[in-house]
């Protein structure tokens, strides 16, 4: 049997590494506190899962689904949007569903990148960006996040040649793993550069919902100019908590939404329609959650990013996302800081490398963790903190 050399290009899935280090731990009976993956911890709205098992129950909903999606969900899809951010979308030609944005941010790729194309991408950042584009036999070429420039890509200084051979630009805010935020003048840089450049935007925006002392992150699409050259990828994973579901979206420009379309329906059937039929419900029904939810992440944010600046790592606290990035003391590597806390603590963190090179001095922390396991995760990292120091 000979596996396809496009598959030697792919580095083992960082959280697979991770999850493998604390299953070992696990199995010989240690208590692992685990701020290493973003899985929202609280249950789906229960208005959400009423709907599916109604949903569930209609043998309509037991036949193959289209790869368009629901005309309900889609209209739903720019209620939402028009409601949140103020824009208007067309539901048939600038939405399309997704299963989990995964689905799109992986298969977008796909429909720009030829071998020898350039993707342009954030580093540190979500490694799906990367790990499609070589999928697609192109190169990525990363721009680095750092605090000296806000963890905005400084599209500025990109080179010439590289500029000419790239397609796409990928962007992600409010952002993985930094929790850095941009508003709508960098937005508005950023469409420019596209303009100017004849490159495509993927925004990335699962996390728009996740936000705390009352900002409110921009969308793309706010832009009037942006669905000439962008489209956004949302989710209802962060904002619901249904990450296990798999239903998230793209939207915007017509081209390339009709261009994940075609791709799409020759590898998958579609969403589950009583999965779509509970996406309805979650993003026409009551808000409610979504606020409370955000107070609570807000609450183990404080704490968390006190306690972390405490032990001498220093903390950014985060205006949206469910992430803290923090730097580590001198003398560590991200991967060996996170051995230590592991081995030494019991808790789990995600090295800043995991998303790129330029993580490297970084960890990152999730607020996905029940606050009693926060709260002793803490106490852990001071007794762990107070232990080095004596
Ligand atoms: C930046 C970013 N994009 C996309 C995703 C994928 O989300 P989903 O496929 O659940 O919608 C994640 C998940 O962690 C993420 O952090």
């Amino acid at each position: 049997m000979r596996l396809s050399k496009r598959l030697d290009k792919l580095p083992p899935y960082l959280f697979v590494e991770i999850n493998r280090k604390i299953a070992e731990k696990k199995a010989r009976g240690e208590d692992i506190i685990s701020f290493a993956i973003g899985d929202p911890d609280m249950p789906t709205p229960s208005n959400v899962i009423d709907e599916l098992c109604r949903a569930a129950r209609d043998p309509a909903n037991h036949r193959y689904p289209e790869t368009a999606g629901l005309p309900e969900l889609r209209q739903a899809v720019a209620g939402w949007y028009h409601r949140r951010f103020g824009v208007s979308l067309d539901p048939e030609k600038e939405v399309l569903p997704l299963i989990g944005s995964k689905d799109g941010v992986a298969h977008i790729s796909f429909c720009f990148i030829d071998p020898g194309d350039i993707a342009l991408v954030p580093d540190p950042g979500y490694p799906v960006y990367s790990m499609s584009t070589l999928l697609a036999g192109g190169e990525p070429y990363f721009l680095p996040l750092t605090e000296k420039n806000d963890f905005l890509p400084e599209l500025e200084i990109i080179p010439r040649n590289t500029v000419k051979k790239a397609k796409l630009l990928w962007l992600n805010y409010p952002n993985n793993p930094t929790g850095a935020v941009a508003d709508i003048d960098f937005f508005q840089k950023a469409v420019h550069f596209a303009m100017e450049n004849n490159l495509a935007i993927c925004h990335d925006a699962p996390y728009t919902e996740v936000t705390f002392d009352g900002y409110q992150p921009p969308s793309l699409m706010q832009l009037p100019d942006a669905r000439d050259v962008g489209i956004e990828f949302h989710s209802l994973s962060k904002t619901y908590d249904m990450t296990g579901w798999r239903i998230g979206m793209a939207v915007g420009n017509a081209k390339m939404i009709d261009a994940l379309f075609r791709f799409k329906s020759n590898l998958d059937s579609g969403i589950p329609q009583a999965i779509q039929q509970a996406a309805i419900e979650a993003l026409t029904g009551s808000q409610d959650g979504v606020k409370e939810r955000s107070v609570i992440y807000q609450r183990r944010r404080d704490k968390l990013v006190k306690a972390l600046n405490d032990i001498g790592l220093k903390a950014r606290m985060p205006k949206a996302s469910f992430y803290v990035w923090a730097r580590i003391p001198d003398g560590y590597t991200s991967v060996n800081f996170t051995s230590e806390l592991l081995d030494k603590a019991n808790v789990a963190v995600t090295p800043g490398t995991g998303y790129g090179a330029a993580g490297e001095g970084f960890v990152r922390l999730s607020l996905t963790v029940p606050d009693e396991r926060l709260d002793e995760g803490i106490t852990r990292l001071l007794k762990w903190s107070e232990s080095r120091t004596n």
